[in-house]
Order: C-alpha cells, then sequence, then structure tokens
C-alpha cells in the first residue's frame, strides 16, 4: 500500500518512513525541505518535492501514486517561535492542513495518521496525563496542532474522513540501524543540545529553571524513543487502513525524567563531564509532563521497547558523534 508522508524528511517523519519499509508499505515522502533533510530519506524511496499549501500538485501526486493514506508530520515545529511568529505557526500548520486535507478529499483518500502533540494539554491538572484531560495549550504550536484535531474530527463527521492523532510527549534518540537522527536549525532541545556539548561543539548545557516543584527542582518530562513512536504510527495506520474509527492517543513512555537526571545519564553515556550552568526558567515550561499511554496499549497492543533513557540517550550519542553539525555535516 502506498502512504503519502508529508514531512517525510524530518526527524520523526523519516524514522516513521523506516518502519513503513519494515512492515511492508511503500512510503512517498512529500516535503518541501524548508526544515527537512534530503540525506534524511533513502535512495530507494520516492522523494516529492512539494508544499502542502499547493492543493492542485498534493491532489495529483495521491492520484498519481494511487495514495491509500497520508501520515501528516509537515508542520512547524518550535514553542518559542510560535509565540514570536504565530501568523507562521496558523499558516503552516492550520491552513496547511486545511490545504492537505482538501488535496486529499479532492483525490478520494479518506485515511490520515495526524501528528499531535502533548503540548495540546498545557499545564496539567493531574500526571500522569490522559487522553481526556483538559486540553488548555500554554502556546500557539499547541493551539495550532488542538485546531487540526477539532478540523480531523469536523472533517471526520461531515465527510467520513478517519484519523487517528497522536499526541507525542519527548520524542527522542534516533534509529539503531539507519543513519537518521535529530537537527533541527535552531536547536532548542534538551538531548541534541546536551550532546553537542559533550561533543564539545557548544560551550554548556544550561538548565531553564532549579525551583520547580520537583524532588530536584528541575522539570520533569517523558522522553519517548523515536522508533517507539514509528511504531505506534504504523499501527494506528493499520487501524484505519483495517476499517477502525477515528481515535486519538497519547504516546509517551510513561515515565518522568528531570533535566538534571537527563544531564546525569548523558555524562554516564558519553563518558564526557561536560560543564552545566543553572539559568531562570523558560516561559511556559510546565514542571512535570508524563503521559498515561494506557490507551493506545489496550486498543492498539502498542508497547514501547526503546525507551529507556540510556537507549535513548545513547542511540542519539551514536548519531550526533557521526555528525557534529547535523545532517551538515
Ligand atoms: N531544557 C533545559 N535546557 C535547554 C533546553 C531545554 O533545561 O537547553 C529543559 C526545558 O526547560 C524542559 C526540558 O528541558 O523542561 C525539555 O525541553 P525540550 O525543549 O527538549 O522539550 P519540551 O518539553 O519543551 O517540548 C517538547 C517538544 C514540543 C512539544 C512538547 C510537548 O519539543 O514540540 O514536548 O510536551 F510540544
Amino acid at each position: 500500500m502506498n502512504i503519502l508522508v508529508t514531512g517525510g524528511a524530518g526527524y520523526i517523519g523519516s524514522h516513521v518512513v523506516e518502519e513503513l519499509q519494515k512492515s511492508g508499505f511503500t512510503p512517498i515522502v512529500y516535503d518541501n525541505f524548508s526544515t527537512g533533510h534530503e540525506a534524511a530519506v533513502p535512495d530507494e524511496v520516492q522523494l516529492v518535492e512539494g508544499d502542502i499549501h499547493d492543493v492542485r500538485f498534493a491532489k495529483h501526486i495521491m492520484e498519481q501514486f494511487k495514495i491509500d493514506a497520508v501520515i501528516h508530520f509537515a508542520a512547524s515545529s518550535l514553542v518559542g517561535e510560535s509565540m514570536t511568529d504565530p501568523a507562521k505557526y496558523y499558516f503552516n500548520n492550520v491552513e496547511g492542513s486545511l490545504h492537505l486535507l482538501e488535496a486529499m478529499r479532492g483525490a478520494g483518500v479518506d485515511r490520515m495518521v495526524f501528528s499531535s502533540t502533548a503540548a495540546v494539554y498545557g499545564e496539567p491538572e493531574a500526571v500522569p496525563i490522559t487522553e481526556d484531560s483538559r486540553l488548555a495549550p500554554t502556546n500557539v504550536y499547541g493551539r495550532t496542532k488542538l485546531a487540526i484535531e477539532g478540523m480531523l474530527a469536523d472533517y471526520d463527521h461531515a465527510y467520513d474522513m478517519r484519523y487517528v492523532a497522536l499526541r507525542y510527549f519527548n520524542a527522542a534518540g534516533a534509529s539503531p540501524t539507519r543513519d537518521i537522527g535529530e537537527d533541527h536549525s535552531p536547536e532548542s532541545h534538551l538531548i541534541p543540545l546536551i550532546l553537542k556539548t559533550a561533543q564539545g561543539v557548544r560551550k554548556q548545557v544550561s538548565i531553564f529553571g532549579t525551583d520547580y516543584p520537583t524532588a530536584d527542582g528541575t522539570c520533569v518530562r517523558d522522553y519517548i524513543h523515536v522508533c517507539d513512536l514509528a511504531k505506534a504510527h504504523v499501527l494506528a495506520l493499520k487501524h484505519l487502513l483495517s476499517g477502525g474509527s477515528s481515535r486519538v492517543y497519547n504516546l509517551g513512555s510513561e515515565n518522568g525524567f528531570s533535566v538534571r537526571q537527563m544531564i546525569d545519564s548523558a555524562k554516564k553515556v558519553t563518558g564526557v563531564d561536560f560543564p552545566v550552568v543553572e539559568e531562570e526558567r523558560r516561559a511556559g515550561d510546565p514542571a512535570v509532563l508524563i503521559a498515561s499511554s494506557a490507551k493506545i496499549r489496550e486498543e492498539l497492543g502498542w508497547e514501547p521497547q526503546h525507551s529507556s533513557v540510556d537507549e535513548v540517550i545513547s542511540t542519539a550519542w551514536k548519531w550526533h558523534k557521526g555528525h557534529p553539525h547535523g545532517y551538515c555535516g
């Protein structure tokens, strides 16, 4: 079966492409390379340079490749940037998704797996966070993803467009089998920043806030290995292709680790005692985000297998060591 992967040259998209191939699907990557990397797409995978805003072209590609379903990653995803440039996020994420849905409707493609985020919850009332928790995003990025989830529910209701929205917690790690990894520009994520420091590409790691109401005063997050995320996308796809109804699922490891714990683990895995400085809190960071992933475990049989902190950091470290400047070198 042919699966269009928008944003398939990005971090999570490229790992899902690998998993689709392993599972016998044929991925077709659709990416405008605004943040994706051509080197992240294997030679044997069909790569189409295109924009989700281009409804006619996207529809044409879906018809040409007889697409059975879409996995939609293409989006802007930097929380901080979303606050200073909301127009970019409403345009790329909300309007872009609307255009993609219209292309799908035009081409008669009626199944989508959607890349959503734990940012739709905002500051949680309780942890672990279940899918029926309060939806109160504290940043524009989360608001755009929530708006798209609403759009999908409406398209399902009115046009029978079935979807699975996957709300990721902190995606991390890299493929142990393929030369792909996490490379954002600018980089704002904790693990790549730590590993760039361990390599000497950056001078020090900043801890944003040491006065949170957590055991060691630093923020706690749920780090989920990108290969475990990838497996969940294939399960979601199979669910839809076998006639399953629309669903929303959290994807997390259900374990929380503080910023200090991640730094200590990275020092152990890399063997490098890099400099760390304590700084003020970063605006908009909730103290603790931990998922309940019980729903997708029970309904689709998903089981994370690679999300121990050591495996997350060691697979990311292997990629970073080979790519000190990301895909550019
Ligand atoms: N942090 C630091 N120093 C840094 C970078 C990050 O202390 O240099 C801290 C942050 O304050 C936060 C934790 O490390 O407490 C993780 O930060 P990340 O930027 O790696 O990830 P976030 O938890 O902020 O965000 C991630 C995704 C978002 C998604 C969110 C959902 O990047 O896209 O999870 O929970 F919306």
